[in-house]
């Protein structure tokens, strides 16, 4: 069968079902660079508007993954499980989660990217550790996993190489909120990392990159179906994300406070989402331990230290600190409402923590602790923020971008769950 880039963007525009092999056709012609850009804008355009069938985007995933090579995890000792959360801002669960799960015994593959926009990314808040090193060879991962269990690093080149390209392109012709295309593209790089077990944790609610909970569902039972089909047992956790998570955002100020977690105490909220996703992993690959016991008897800081150390980190060295600092006083009296986590993830970002393009630099010290949680009473001339930032400029655009973040009331406003609801998927393959 012989297939056309105008035939296949036509027929998807008109709302037909693509088949494989058009669907495969594509994809390579994409990657060899014998489709145009504009040719998979159009077409990125048209599955915006009329979205993938279920056989469409198994077929486009799959693609996706053979794109580039999928690691082999099987001849590891420990049986493998990874977790991708869609981000969120404070969110520094993976910081603590990954070493905690390999202390109760199962491999992380942790394979992450960098952090855009207004959530942080992992790679960025550990390389605030002095020495640490995000780049290991596929060689080092593997060796790594059997040793300690545990690793965080950069994906590779050669995972999923053509989600690079896609999502470069979906981001300037205005496609990167398509379900599908989201689906496609975390999948497919979390299916060629080799995991066996996935499980997702997905943000709904203001601070979140789905603000709504009948989409973010949508997106997850897509996720979960997507890693039933490649052979991945997945679970997704939708959690909920209008507050930042814990007190601190912001590279340093989160490992620090993952580290607090790791000694057994810390913030409540990250405690018990830490816990709740490192149930489920251990639940998917069959491990009957406890992780609050792993987390409060050392176990968990244990295994940190060894797989900071493996990648040339110095768990023992003093971390980053920017070189300013102002405190945002409260002006009036009153009890705290909400306290809109996207305002605070911009503060950080802007106050020098996150990058706007992918080839900014981040500051390792900058960022926000929050002083107050929803429920507070407060006082005027009480601390609610703490800036932390390189230099006045950031300091006064960080600050701006907290007005209004904060809403203060007469009476304490009802307790809302962190974990909503939960979707699992036993592989199909
Ligand atoms: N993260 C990804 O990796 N891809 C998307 O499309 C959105 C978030």
């Amino acid at each position: 069968m012989s297939y056309s880039a105008p035939e296949i963007i036509a027929a998807k525009r008109d709302g037909r079902v693509l088949d494989d092999g058009a669907i495969a056709w594509i994809l390579r012609a994409y990657q060899a660079g014998e489709v145009a850009e504009e040719q998979m804008s159009a077409l990125l355009m048209a599955i915006f508007f009329r979205g993938l069938s279920d056989p469409e985007l198994g077929a486009w995933t799959a693609r996706m993954i053979a794109s580039g090579e999928r690691l082999d995890l099987s001849g590891l000792s420990r049986p493998t499980v990874d977790k991708h959360s869609t981000g969120g801002v404070g969110d520094k669960v993976s910081l603590i989660l990954v070493p905690l799960v390999a202390a109760c015994g199962a491999a992380v593959p942790q394979l992450s990217g960098r952090g855009l926009g207004h959530t942080g990314g992992t790679l960025d808040k550990l390389e605030s550790i002095p020495g640490w090193r995000a780049r290991l060879s596929n060689e080092e991962v593997l060796e790594q996993l059997e040793s300690i269990g545990a690793v965080v690093c950069a994906a590779g080149e050669g995972l999923a190489p053509v989600d690079r390209r896609l999502y470069a392109l979906r981001d300037v012709t205005g496609t990167v909120e398509s379900i599908p295309l989201i689906a496609s593209s975390i999948m497919s790089k979390k299916i060629a990392e080799g995991t066996a077990c996935l499980v997702l944790d997905v943000k709904v609610g203001a601070g979140a990159f789905i603000k709504d909970h009948a989409r973010a569902r949508e997106l997850a039972e897509t996720m979960v179906r997507l890693g039933q089909l490649h052979g991945v047992a997945t679970v997704a956790q939708l959690t909920r994300m209008d507050v930042p998570l814990g007190r601190c955002v912001g590279n340093a100020l989160e490992v620090r406070e993952s580290l607090e977690v790791l000694s057994g105490a810390g913030p409540s909220d990250v405690r018990e989402l830490t816990l709740a996703l490192a149930r489920i992993m251990l639940e998917l690959v069959g491990l009957e331990v406890d992780p609050a016991e792993r987390l409060d008897d050392g176990s968990a800081m244990a295994t940190w230290r060894a797989m900071i150390a493996a990648q040339g980190g110095d768990p023992d060295a003093e971390l980053a600190t920017a070189a300013q600092r102002e405190i945002v006083l409260a002006d009036v009296d009153g009890v705290v409402q909400s306290l809109d986590a996207l305002a605070v993830g911009t503060s950080a970002w802007r106050l020098g923590a996150g990058r706007a393009r992918k080839e900014d630099p981040v500051s390792a010290g900058a960022g926000v602790e929050v002083l107050v949680r929803v429920g507070d009473e407060v006082r005027v001339g009480q601390p609610l923020f703490e800036l932390h930032a390189d230099d006045e400029e950031h300091l006064r655009r960080g600050r701006e971008a907290l007005d209004g973040a904060l809403v203060l009331g007469e009476a304490a406003p009802a307790p809302r769950a962190l974990l909503l609801e939960r979707l699992s998927g036993a592989p199909l393959a």
